[in-house]
């Protein structure tokens, strides 16, 4: 039996590839690389010594899904695959609901229909919107999205949890990451964010490369302790390490379960600067902006209900974060482009 890794070939999706690999299990890939290259799936493979499947497709064709089920015995699936820029959710909502929402529904009628209803879906932080609480804990209320792509977390959750209690045969995993950074340590793989990165990490790590000038700090007027945005940085192994215990989760059948995947621990933009600076001896200019629309002040979990039933904790620390997103970048420039 294998799991179906949608979007695998992605960030988050190809480190979990591989520690799924080291824990023993098979996977499947299918992915439409519309936001990365097959090239990490080799990446992946040259790490664990084991071949990855891989089918191009598109989770919105049904026939394209159908075809996987066909030719793989296929028990659970991670479902990464999803458009996730959030400024470009603003400018192109439709695509965005088309693609996430659509996509979904589809991918998971396909797996009704072949008998696989064990799921777990990457969501995020951003459901818990301005947070009425800090730490964030899973019972914090969900709230306000600020843009399209938020809610369609905010709404596949809703769907996934409503598909569960109507058919308990259904385990959905509803894993909510904060905020992952960092890269495999073998410097082989990493983030290939596509034009200038929105994201804090890859902008610091080309801004060290040369290939940026500055970082723009969004605003230092927050209330935080230095004035800029605090937010839970999680390494991306950690977070794929989540996924292979969250796997065990559904084995369990243990119908619908919500955790946060972080650390626990806030930093500050400058924090990171300080940081990345410190681990890698690289200066990083900045100069402060103004704040960015729709985010926060501060964002960052509390991780004890993945400890306490997953058994999970994430164990890099920021330096280790800040090391292995400049190890990955500066190996690889131009990311799998090379
Ligand atoms: P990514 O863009 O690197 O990976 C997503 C993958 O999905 C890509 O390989 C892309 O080609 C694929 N994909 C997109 N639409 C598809 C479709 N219609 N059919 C088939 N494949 C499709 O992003 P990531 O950072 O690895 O994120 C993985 C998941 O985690 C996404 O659902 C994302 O929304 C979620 N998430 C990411 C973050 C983050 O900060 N990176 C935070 C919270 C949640
Ligand atoms: N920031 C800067 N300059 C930049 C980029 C970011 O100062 O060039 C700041 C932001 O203002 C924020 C912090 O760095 O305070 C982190 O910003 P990111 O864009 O890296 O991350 P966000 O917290 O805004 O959002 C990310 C993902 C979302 C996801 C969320 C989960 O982009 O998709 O984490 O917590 F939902």
């Amino acid at each position: 039996m294998a799991i179906l890794v949608t979007g695998g070939a992605g960030f988050i999706g190809s480190h979990t590839c591989v520690e799924l690999q080291q824990a023993g299990y098979d996977v499947v890939v299918f992915d439409n690389l519309c936001n990365s290259s097959e090239k990490s799936l080799k990446r992946v493979e040259a790490i664990t010594g084991k071949p990855v499947k891989f089918y191009k497709g598109d989770i919105l064709d049904r026939g394209a899904l159908q075809q996987v089920f066909d030719k793989e015995q296929i028990d659970s699936c991670i479902h990464f695959a999803g458009l996730k820029a959030v400024g470009e959710s603003v400018q192109k909502p439709w695509e965005y609901y088309e693609n996430n929402i659509a996509g979904t529904l589809t991918l998971v009628d396909v797996m009704r229909n072949n008998g696989c209803k064990n799921i777990i879906f990457s969501s995020s932080a951003t459901v818990y919107g301005d947070p009425a609480e800090i730490p964030i804990t899973e019972n914090c209320p969900k709230g306000q999205c600020t843009n399209p792509y938020g809610w369609t977390k905010s709404m596949l959750e809703q769907i996934l949890t409503d598909i569960q209690k109507a058919d308990n045969e259904w385990n959905v995993v509803l894993l909510r990451y904060f905020n992952p950074i960092g890269a495999h340590p073998s410097g082989t793989m990493g983030e290939n964010p596509n034009g200038i990165p929105n994201n804090l990490m890859p902008y610091i790590t080309q801004v060290a490369v040369g290939k940026l000038p500055e970082l723009g700090v969004f605003g230092n007027d927050y209330d935080t302790p230095d004035g800029t945005g605090v937010r839970d940085y999680i390494h991306v192994v950690d977070l794929a390490k989540g996924h292979v215990k969250a796997i065990k989760k559904l084995e369990d059948n243990s119908g619908l379960n919500i955790y946060n995947l972080g650390t626990g621990v806030g930093y500050s933009v400058l924090d990171i600067v300080k940081n990345f600076e410190e681990a890698n001896g690289i200066k990083i200019p900045y100069s402060i902006k103004p704040r960015r629309a729709g985010d926060i002040a501060t964002c960052y979990s509390d991780a004890t209900k993945a400890k306490e039933e997953l058994g999970w904790t994430a164990e890099f620390g920021i330096k280790e974060m800040c090391a292995d997103s400049w190890r990955w970048q500066k190996n690889n420039p131009n990311g799998y482009d090379d």
